[in-house]
């Protein structure tokens, strides 16, 4: 079945998210056929037509390099009973109470059960989801398709671990692979990876090799262990952002500057550089629903885990935080204007998914103020996601400053970050800026009113008085 090479395989990922959509561009990439299903018809007719229903750099253009070997399609019967391998890539939104929600992951095994027809496949669970679920996953196969069926179909977890908006850069070159199941088809797996783990494709010209690397260290072991791993991976990138915000809010008591204490912690190689930025903290679909989701997971075994509990608090604490500087230095938010830059839950994607940017709206119009937001790339996707949601959109960042009261910086965007902020602020009708991100690193020559994240180093000295 499979080529030592690892090509010529046929390869059906189900789900066509950012997981699935860079699995599969990715898959064929290697030289693999692969079919792409999804259920959302409109997804897949702009498939067809060579465009990527989201933004995410680089997808396209590998798209159109691949097309021979990729199909899309919402039929699943066209892929699944000829598949070496499927990828299940659905998402596992969390339920009010915080549990996940497994509907999608059970309607694609269903699917899948229903077109098993005894060839030997690897199932490749790259959704998160709720450690036991690799378990459930069979035998809700054995129930839906029968015992000797679904006995041809083997289980493996493999949990994702790329980013929004260098999805490419992460899947081909990935830090590590968590690989759960029995050793006999983990070796399956090992082969189908292995020119990512040795690094023998051919690079492609438009996604550069993060410098220093070298090749992922690859991790085999149980389905559970590879479950867990997804969760406590995300939960500790949450503990570190979360750590840093608590530590910068201290800083501003103590006349610290957060950026300097985090370069300090971080050169400990222990500790790590990455994800010690203070801020507005984290937002997305993945930091937020993954920890509620273990905390609900560890509530079912009665073990608490205060530790990731207090790092969700701290999380949302932070966005309160920003309005409330805000108001600190407007008084009364009834009648103000309030330009808001950034609207996406970081930069380089226009995903909307927990933003902190959407509560800012939410918490801004309750206070009585009114929002002019701009975003590079989000605004379209704004304007059908947050009808809820009261705000005018501008079209350039100085459009969102002209006669603005005060200006809230929510995603780090380079357009934001590369601004002449002497020059745009002057159509502010005062110039009062809380940079929630950091980004303004230099000080401003133009009399303003600076609020950064655990920092008071640049605002300070040039503090105007604003008038009434
Ligand atoms: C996150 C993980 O980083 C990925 O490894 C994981 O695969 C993914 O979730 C997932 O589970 O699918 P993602 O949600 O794309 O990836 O975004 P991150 O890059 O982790 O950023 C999350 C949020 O944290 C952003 O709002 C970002 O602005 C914020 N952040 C990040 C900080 O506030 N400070 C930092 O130091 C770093």
């Amino acid at each position: 079945m499979l080529s030592k090479q690892g090509k010529n395989l046929n390869i059906t990922v189900l789900g066509l998210g950012y997981v699935g959509l860079s699995t599969a561009l990715v898959l064929a990439y290697l030289g693999h056929q692969v079919t792409g299903l999804d259920i959302d018809s409109s997804k897949i007719e702009m498939l067809k037509r060579g465009t990527i229903p989201l933004f995410e750099p680089n997808l396209e253009t590998l798209m159109s390099r691949v097309q021979e070997r990729v199909v899309w399609s919402s039929d699943n019967h066209i892929s699944i009973p000829h598949a070496d391998f499927i990828f299940l890539c659905v998402q596992t939104p969390v339920l009010e109470g915080g549990q996940s929600d497994l509907t999608f992951v059970e309607q694609v095994v269903s699917a899948i059960a229903l077109n098993l027809q005894g060839r030997t496949q690897i199932m490749v669970n790259k959704s998160t989801v709720p450690v036991g679920t690799g378990k459930r996953i069979k035998s809700l196969l054995e129930r839906k398709a029968g015992r000797t069926l679904a006995d041809r179909c083997q289980v493996v977890a493999n949990p994702e671990f790329l980013s929004e908006g260098s999805a490419l850069i992460d899947s081909l070159y990935p830090h590590r692979m968590v690989l759960g199941g029995e050793i006999e088809v983990l070796r399956k797996m090992l082969e189908l990876y292995a020119p990512i783990i040795q690094q023998t494709f051919e690079p492609l010209d438009f996604v550069v090799c993060p410098s220093g690397y070298t090749q992922p260290e690859v991790i085999e072991t149980t389905l559970e262990s590879a479950e867990m791993t997804k969760y406590a991976a995300n939960a500790f990138l949450a503990l570190k952002i979360s750590y840093a915000n608590e530590m910068a809010n201290l800083c501003e008591h103590v006349g610290a500057d957060i950026l300097d204490v985090m370069a300090g912690v971080g050169a400990d190689r222990r500790i790590g550089p990455h994800f010690l930025a203070a801020g507005a903290g984290w937002g997305g679909s993945c930091l937020g629903k993954d920890t509620r989701a273990l905390v609900k997971l560890a509530e079912v075994y009665d073990c608490p885990l205060p530790i990731i509990s207090a790092a969700i608090a701290v999380n949302y604490q932070q966005r309160i935080k920003v309005v409330e500087l805000l108001e600190r230095h407007l008084k009364d938010l009834k009648g103000k204007r309030v330009a808001l830059l950034g609207l996406s839950f970081k930069p380089h994607t226009d995903d909307l998914r927990d933003s902190p940017a959407h509560d800012f709206i939410a918490d801004i119009t309750n206070r009585g103020g009114r929002v002019i937001a701009h975003d590079p790339v989000a605004m379209k996707r704004a304007n059908t996601e947050w009808n809820h949601l009261d705000y005018l959109s501008a079209n350039s960042v100085e459009e969102a400053l002209q006669d603005a009261d005060a200006c809230i910086i929510a995603t780090d965007w380079p357009e934001y970050v590369a601004l002449d902020w002497d020059r745009v602020v002057t159509s502010m009708k005062s110039p009062i800026l809380i940079d929630a991100r950091n980004i303004i690193r230099r000080r401003l020559k133009s009399p303003i009113i600076l609020e950064q994240i655990g920092r008071k180093v640049l605002g300070e000295a040039n503090y105007p008085q604003v008038k009434p």
